[in-house]
């Protein structure tokens, strides 16, 4: 039987790699991440935030995972990402996901803490193997290329503490802590270097707590170094997100087979060019996530 998606990040967390996660917003994004993880024979988690879902639907999203996972007996799963409302976690549900994430980052903590709960309440009342994961400390920047540099200062940073009171009170899976990553990548200089030390303390701090292991996540993972990759696995992030380097691919893909086939009309033709660039970020991703 295969496995579930709580037994492949715990088998992550153990084996010291970790799992990634790539945004798609529709099934040329897809065959790109699925074809370079099968070809690794690696897990994946597709995400879907609520922005990609506004184009290609939580319904078809979570049937196109489901038949990979099926066709090929593979353990590909589906996230619905930085979903912010209650309703749209419930359509995500719906329609059948394996895990989703209410981003309530924004909210004042206590209200963060409120929301969460109710999102965990209602998604374990319909199926207890749905994950649910959450985000405190807001994390800067958007999925794309930024113009203009952003600094983490301390203070944007998870406090050790407030992750286990949030964990102890809404009961999550997943934990996405603010640890100097950010969404998206510099037009024009390196993203910030990851806070290590701030990963392993909050790490450290959760695996104190009886009875729930919580497993931490690493979003913003567009533009961040090798080094800090490997660096934060070993100190305990067991999920990967990656979503601008997808979005760059993408386009990369689709300007050069523009540029080379002037005139063709043929969609097939074109959007294996697509593909190509996609699955090529996405292989050496899960190369180094997978390094031991
Ligand atoms: O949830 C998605 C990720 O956090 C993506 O971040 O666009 O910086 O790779 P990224
Ligand atoms: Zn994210």
């Amino acid at each position: 039987m295969m496995k579930t998606l709580k037994q492949i990040i715990q088998e992550a967390e153990q084996n010291k790699v970790a799992v990634g996660h790539f945004n798609i917003s529709e099934c040329v994004g897809l065959k790109g991440v699925f074809s370079a993880a099968k070809e690794l024979e690696l897990p994946i988690i597709i995400g879907v935030s609520e922005g990609e879902a506004s184009f290609i639907g939580y319904r078809q999203a979570a049937a196109l995972v489901k038949i990979l996972r099926e066709k090929f007996d593979y353990p590909v799963f589906i996230n619905a990402d930085h979903t912010k409302s209650l309703e749209k976690i419930k359509e995500a549900v719906e329609a059948g996901f394996n895990a989703v994430m209410f981003d309530g980052s924004h909210f004042p903590f206590e209200e963060n803490i409120q929301k969460t709960k109710e999102v965990v309440e209602y998604v374990k009342s319909v199926n207890q193997e749905i994950l649910v994961e959450a985000e405190i400390g807001y994390l800067k920047g958007s999925s794309t290329l930024l113009s203009e540099t952003i600094v983490i200062k301390e203070e944007d940073l998870t406090k050790p503490e407030e992750a286990v009171q949030f964990v102890k009170e809404t009961g999550i899976d997943l934990l996405a802590p603010s640890v100097g990553n950010l969404h998206g990548m510099f037009k024009n200089a390196q993203n910030p270097a990851l806070n290590i030390e701030r990963i392993k303390e909050i790490k450290n701090i959760l695996r104190q707590i009886s009875g729930q292991t919580i497993h931490l996540v690493l979003h913003g993972g567009s533009g961040i170094k090798d080094e800090d990759f490997l660096a934060a696995i070993d100190a305990g992030i067991s999920v990967i997100h990656i979503n601008t380097e997808l979005r760059l691919a993408w386009r990369r893909g689709m300007e050069k087979v523009l540029r080379e086939k002037p005139e063709e009309n043929v969609p097939y033709k074109l959007l294996p060019g697509v593909v190509e660039e996609i699955k090529k970020v996405v292989y050496n991703r899960l190369k180094l996530f997978n390094k031991r």
